[in-house]
């Protein structure tokens, strides 16, 4: 089966990826025990779209991510490196389009928000991507990264700690259709840098004035920014 490595190799990464397709959103709403639509739902409330605005939601997978967003009337296009995630999301009835995010597919200044749930983490290089989307926003549009955190309640920390390694592998060997990505989920949770740490690259590569909120004690945490001028 398909896992990739910290490595993040971007052959590695869209072939696991392809792999957990048919399961991923069940699998997704039971290891984080019905949250993830909470999630989803607090996303789409900060990052503000109205009708008529223009949005890229990257890193879409099934477009679970995407159709949530189109609840608030924008525009809305997913993209995504893996065909299989794509495809198991056909569905959904938004535009899809196929393309990494480090080398985007579309021009420069085109959208009003770009937003990435669950992605960033898992690009190759994540500040390369944080430039490109910068690339494609107009002046002035918003960033909104919904990715898993740092819990913020040390008692709270090393339960989910434990809870990451070994539970959550465990659990997706019974749900999952590639059990090993999970694994590999757990480990670049781990590996991912801290709320502040996540912030100052934003603002490093492309973006102004970076903020987070934390959601369920930080296991995630919503970043979002402005396109600096
Ligand atoms: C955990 S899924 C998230 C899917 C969806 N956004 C959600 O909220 O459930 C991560 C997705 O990131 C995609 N991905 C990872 N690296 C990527 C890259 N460099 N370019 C485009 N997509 C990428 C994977 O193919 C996968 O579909």
């Amino acid at each position: 089966m398909a896992k990739a490595d910290l490595d993040k190799k971007p052959f590695d990464v869209a072939g696991m990826f392809d792999a957990v397709g048919k399961k991923y959103d069940i699998t997704n709403t039971i290891l984080s025990f019905g949250l993830d639509k909470y999630w989803r739902r607090r996303a789409r409330e900060r990052l503000g779209l109205t009708p008529g605005e223009k949005a890229l939601d990257l890193a879409a997978g099934t477009a679970v991510s995407t159709i949530e967003l189109t609840k608030s009337g924008a525009w809305v296009v997913a993209c995504d490196f893996s065909q299989g995630m794509l495809a198991a999301g056909r569905d959904r009835d938004v535009p899809k389009v196929v393309g990494d995010a480090m080398h985007l597919p579309f021009a420069d200044e085109t959208f009003d928000a770009v937003t990435i749930s669950y992605g960033l983490r898992n690009v190759y290089d994540f500040e390369v991507g944080l430039r490109e989307m910068a690339r494609v926003t107009k002046p002035g549009g918003r960033l909104l990264v919904n990715e898993f955190s740092t819990p913020v309640i040390p008692v709270f920390r090393g339960v989910y700690k434990n809870y990451l390694p070994y539970a959550l592998p465990r659990l997706a060997k019974v749900f999952s259709s590639n059990p090993e990505a999970y694994e590999y989920l757990a480990e670049s949770i781990r590996a991912w840098p801290h709320q502040d740490e996540l912030a100052a690259a934003i603002n490093r590569n492309g973006w102004q004035d970076a903020g987070w909120q934390n959601l369920s004690l930080g296991i995630v945490a919503l970043h979002s920014a402005v396109k600096a001028s």
